[in-house]
């Protein structure tokens, strides 16, 4: 499927969707990643002919589908909070959109039935039970399977596991990943939760204010994140405003207030204004940092336990705060709050961002089809 500039202003004042280009490749998984409000239901909602663009396409195997009512376009869509009707049983909610489509009798019970065996319940013990007799993960799979059983070619899923518990939400986000790898159809799934998206995608385009402001694999986007919204969104980072003051072979000599970093060259020119990205895992604390190109002096003001790591704060002595995570292994103990310690981090470990994100945005809004696997 693809879309094309698609825009969505509502009330004539609400700018929604801003020029959104994208495609997904046959039978992968992708991802529309950002906060609430950025416009990730109203994208899936256009594809889904549920609502009508202002401007732009949507392409579902090489067809324009802009004008297709829902039901003629191949996709099915699993609703945040499911939808399911309550006055229906599992089986009345799973047939619903085969009884629209005028499917008969005997053919809706055996696809009823086929759908429930998809998603692992039997369908003896739930076909005839009501939504309010089954658990919140039992209703999860019958939203599912209500919405495999017309067979689409794109499934789209809105924030599906956001009711449920964290137990539970992971185990139906490692079967839905499974069972879209067995049907081989495409999956659009739309989330806040980064980890959900990390773990669940082929591609994740990360949205921001209704643009995509980057499109790539988990590991590109945590890696080399392309703006400062998605380096700040996916995972932790600490994001140092800073200004290329020399250049020498290989390096780049930068300032930030009385902060000297150095940071790799990659083509800037001296003056610029840019933003480094440095993960608080890479963020070396105490005696490792002595090594480090980029080492300062700090005061330890606040220490979290998160498992087997521990993430502390740092005031710098010339000013700012670093976070860093560091490995209970590593050093053996936790260092208490008020230390004095070094801090560093090695120059290759910085990801260089450089603004203005708009020229990012505008390129993408501007560009008729966007590749796929790039960062953009
Ligand atoms: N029917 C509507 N009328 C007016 N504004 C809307 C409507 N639906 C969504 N919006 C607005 O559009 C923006 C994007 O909403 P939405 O797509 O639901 O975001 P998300 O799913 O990412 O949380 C929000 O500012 C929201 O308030
Ligand atoms: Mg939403």
């Amino acid at each position: 499927m693809e879309v094309r500039d698609l825009t969505k202003v509502f009330d004539n004042s609400v700018v929604a969707v801003r020029g959104v280009s994208f495609g997904v490749e046959k039978g992968s998984f992708f991802t529309l990643l950002g906060p609430s409000g950025s416009g990730k239901s109203t994208i899936l909602r256009m594809i889904g002919g549920l609502e009508r663009p202002s401007k732009g396409r949507v392409f579902i195997g090489g067809k324009d589908v802009t004008r297709l009512p829902p039901y003629e376009r191949d996709t099915s869509m699993v609703f945040q909070g499911l939808a399911l009707f309550p006055h229906l049983t599992v089986s009345g909610n799973i047939g619903f959109g085969l009884r629209m489509r005028k499917v008969p009798k005997d053919v809706i019970a055996k696809r009823v039935e086929e759908a429930l065996d998809l998603v692992a319940l039997p369908h003896k013990r739930y076909g005839e039970r009501r939504i309010n007799q089954i658990s919140g993960g039992e209703r999860q799979r019958v939203a599912l399977a209500r919405a495999l059983v017309t067979e689409p070619q794109v499934l789209l899923l809105d924030e599906p596991f956001g009711a449920l518990d964290l137990k539970l939400r992971k185990q139906m986000q490692v079967e839905t990943k499974k069972l879209q790898r067995t049907l081989g159809i495409t999956f659009v799934f739309v989330t806040h939760d980064q980890e959900e998206a990390l773990t669940m995608s082929n591609i994740i385009g990360v949205i921001n204010r209704g643009r995509i402001e980057q499109m790539g694999d988990s590991h590109e986007i945590y890696e080399r994140p392309a703006t400062k919204f998605v380096a700040g969104f996916i995972g932790e980072a600490n994001i140092i405003r800073a200004n290329v003051a020399e250049l020498r072979t290989g390096n780049a000599l930068m300032k930030h207030d009385r902060l000297e970093i150095v940071a790799p060259a990659e083509g800037l020119s001296v003056g610029e204004e840019l933003f480094l990205s440095v993960r608080p895992e890479k963020v070396r604390v105490g005696s490792a940092a002595d090594g480090c190109a980029n080492r300062f002096e700090g005061t330890i003001v606040d220490e979290v336990y998160v498992g087997l790591s521990s993430k502390v704060t740092i005031q710098l002595d010339l000013g700012g705060r670093l976070i860093s995570r560091v490995s209970i292994a590593d050093i053996g103990q936790s260092i208490p709050i008020g230390s004095h310690v070094a801090v560093g981090w090695d120059p290759g470990n910085a990801i260089i961002i450089r603004p203005p994100s708009e020229t990012v945005a505008s390129r993408l809004g501007k560009s008729p089809s966007v590749p796929m696997r790039s960062s953009l």
